[in-house]
């Protein structure tokens, strides 16, 4: 492996600079992308291994980041347990069989990654081959609430109503929903795993949505029993919550190796409380990417001096980057962030 840094970082060890990459770094800001995008559908290309390859060593020929993330999407394992999932132009994922009744729950399927996601297993294994240890490679799968939140609301939503309504009304149904998601986690993210992924990110993109208590109540128990899994696997698991500054405690007693924060809050107070016995990601406003270099480059300043030199910090986004930000800025931003933290 010619740059490791951002492994070792994970475990916490001495690294020569921070090392650096983005949520969503493969997508639609990058020409490169669009021009592949303009022939083929979103899902298309998630499923065709060759042109996933290709999406994902996008971003690190381009931009410089320390580690590859696989292109996909936290929604496919859902299409092998009954989903009939597509991506709406202009409005993004649309579920046209929400899960709302007992017998819902009951007719979705476990996965075998093998049969129902072989594509992701095949692009896994050729971005292996492509990148040539360049730097490592990070498999990902959405956390159980916010797979759950998807299946039940049919899409993204802004109040969560029908999810809230099932976890308050049936608790004994949320629960077993919750129990299904997790087991096809454990088994999708363990199957990366096995085709070479080298890190798990688990993405709890919604759950910002819930009280502390009920996050306790209704997804600490599912989220735990995930990371339970993935423990013997020995790659590093970042659990990143988005949303989630009142959560933290809860999100990393939930587990993980490094925990992922968004930027509402400060990282020295975020890392504070999870305990610098973790590791920590993040947390630049992806937003301000929009702003000058000159002004990129101060606010990058002031997350490396918030996290003060300690071994485990991993740079990233608070959030996924937007569509709409200028390439040069993210190239700014990741120069920046190994300049500035450069150890000697
Ligand atoms: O990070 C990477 O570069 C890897 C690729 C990746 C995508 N989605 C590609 C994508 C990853 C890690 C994801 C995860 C994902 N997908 C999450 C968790 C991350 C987050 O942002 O919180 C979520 C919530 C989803 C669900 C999803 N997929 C949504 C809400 C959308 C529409 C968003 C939008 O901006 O239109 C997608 C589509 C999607 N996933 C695109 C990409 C590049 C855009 C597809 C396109 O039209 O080209």
């Amino acid at each position: 492996m010619k740059n490791d840094v951002f492994l070792r970082a994970c475990k916490r060890e001495k690294v020569e600079y921070t090392p650096v990459w983005l949520m969503r770094q493969a997508g639609r800001y990058m020409s490169e992308y669009m021009e592949i995008r303009k022939n083929h559908s979103f899902l298309e290309m998630c499923k065709t291994p060759e042109l996933a390859t290709e999406v994902t060593l996008q971003p690190v020929n381009r931009v410089g980041v320390d580690a590859a993330i696989l292109f996909a999407d936290i929604l496919l394992p859902l299409e092998g347990m009954g989903i009939d999932l597509e991506f709406a132009k202009g409005e993004g994922p649309v579920i046209h069989n929400p899960v709302r009744s007992e017998a819902d729950v009951k007719k979705l399927r476990l996965i075998e990654p093998e049969q129902d996601v072989p594509y992701v297993l095949e692009a896994i294994k050729l971005v292996r081959k492509e990148l040539d240890g360049r730097v490592p490679l990070i498999g990902f799968s959405g956390a159980p609430f916010t797979l759950a939140s998807y299946m039940i609301e049919g899409g993204g939503s802004r109040n969560y109503l029908y999810c809230k309504q099932l976890m308050w009304q049936a608790p004994q149904l949320w629960h077993a929903l919750m129990e299904k998601i997790s087991k096809v986690i454990v088994s999708y993210l363990r199957a990366q795993a096995a085709a070479g992924a080298q890190a798990l990110q688990v993405f709890d993109s919604w759950v910002g949505a819930l009280s502390p208590a009920d996050y306790a109540e209704y997804v600490l128990p599912h989220s735990k029993y995930v990371f339970e899994q993935l423990a013997d696997l020995g790659v590093p698991v970042i659990h990143f919550a988005n949303n989630a500054s009142t959560l933290l405690e809860l999100v990393r007693e939930a587990g993980g190796d490094v925990i992922g924060v968004d930027w509402r809050i400060g990282l020295d107070e975020a890392w504070q409380r999870i305990g610098y016995d973790v590791a920590i990601q993040g947390n630049l406003d992806p937003v301000s990417l929009m702003a000058p270099p000159k002004v990129i480059e101060q606010k990058v300043k002031e997350i490396l001096e918030q996290a003060d030199n300690r071994p485990g910090h991993i740079f990233n986004l608070g959030h996924g980057i937007n569509k709409e930000t200028p390439v040069d800025n993210v190239i700014a931003m990741v120069e920046a962030v190994h300049k500035y933290s450069k150890r000697s």
